[in-house]
């Protein structure tokens, strides 16, 4: 074997097993899964409905008229199954001075330069960005989805209103799915973060990178110990 010429021949890694933290207990990962698959379930059968050049997906459903049902069913397992999230999320997406300073620093985002970027909690602007989007567009679907919904509540809104209704009900379909595909994009680009959701578990590392602020403040209560 080679002299080693930069350590000592006592030095060696200690542990293979990298440190993990948890991120989302179980409860948390199966009412997002519930969420994502609806809303993916709401995004093809909307489009099915929405243009009949895209009428052909309602195949996927058994035909235009269980598409016609299912898709505002669904919609409200998706108002229901978001709410829950959002009770359990909504604190820690709150904006922080930090956030700012995160945004004018765009550009090393996107380079990957974590030395430039402020340490951070548990979520970036970014996400925030995306919970806060998502929540609105949420709002926006469910109030206009019940107002056009003939089946169950036929004349519950004028003919006017209802014109304004289906517009507004189309381009928040649209703005959700933009901001969906950034959602998947992120969760995929940023290297370790899908974990979170699947095993509910990140490196520490990756903690360490991404959300400084978050893993110091539970490294500074795990070294206490469990409270009294
Ligand atoms: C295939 C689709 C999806 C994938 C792969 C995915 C992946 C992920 C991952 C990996 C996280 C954890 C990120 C982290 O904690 O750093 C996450 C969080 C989250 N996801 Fe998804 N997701 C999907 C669909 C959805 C959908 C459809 C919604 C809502 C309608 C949604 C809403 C959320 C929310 C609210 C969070 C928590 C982050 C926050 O509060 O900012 N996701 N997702």
């Amino acid at each position: 074997m080679a002299r080693p010429q930069f350590s000592e021949r006592g030095d060696h890694i200690a542990s293979h097993e990298p440190i993990r933290v948890s991120r989302y207990r179980g409860f948390t990962r199966a009412n997002h899964w519930v969420t994502a698959a609806c809303l993916m379930v709401l995004a093809i059968s909307g489009l099915a409905l929405f243009d009949p050049a895209l009428y052909f997906l309602t195949g996927l459903f058994g035909g235009g008229q269980t598409t016609r049902w299912l898709h505002p069913i669904v919609g409200v397992v998706l108002f229901v199954s978001f709410a829950l999230m959002f009770v359990q999320l909504w604190r820690l997406n709150l904006p922080r001075r930090e956030d700012a300073k995160w945004m004018a620093h765009i550009g090393d985002v996107v380079k990957q330069n974590e030395d430039k970027l402020p340490e951070l909690g548990k979520y970036n602007p970014g996400q925030k960005f995306v919970f806060w989007g998502m929540s609105g567009l949420i709002i926006l679907l469910i109030v206009t989805g019940v107002a056009i919904w003939e089946q169950f509540f036929p004349g519950l809104v004028s003919i006017p209103v209802r014109r304004i209704a289906v517009l507004v009900h189309a381009l928040s379909a649209v703005a959700i799915i933009l901001v969906f595909i950034v959602h998947v994009y992120a969760a995929i680009w940023t290297r370790g973060t899908l974990r979170a959701m699947t095993r509910g578990t990140v490196t520490g590392g990756w903690a360490y990178r991404h959300h400084r602020k978050w893993l110091r403040e539970i490294a500074a209560r795990d070294n206490k110990g469990p409270a009294e």
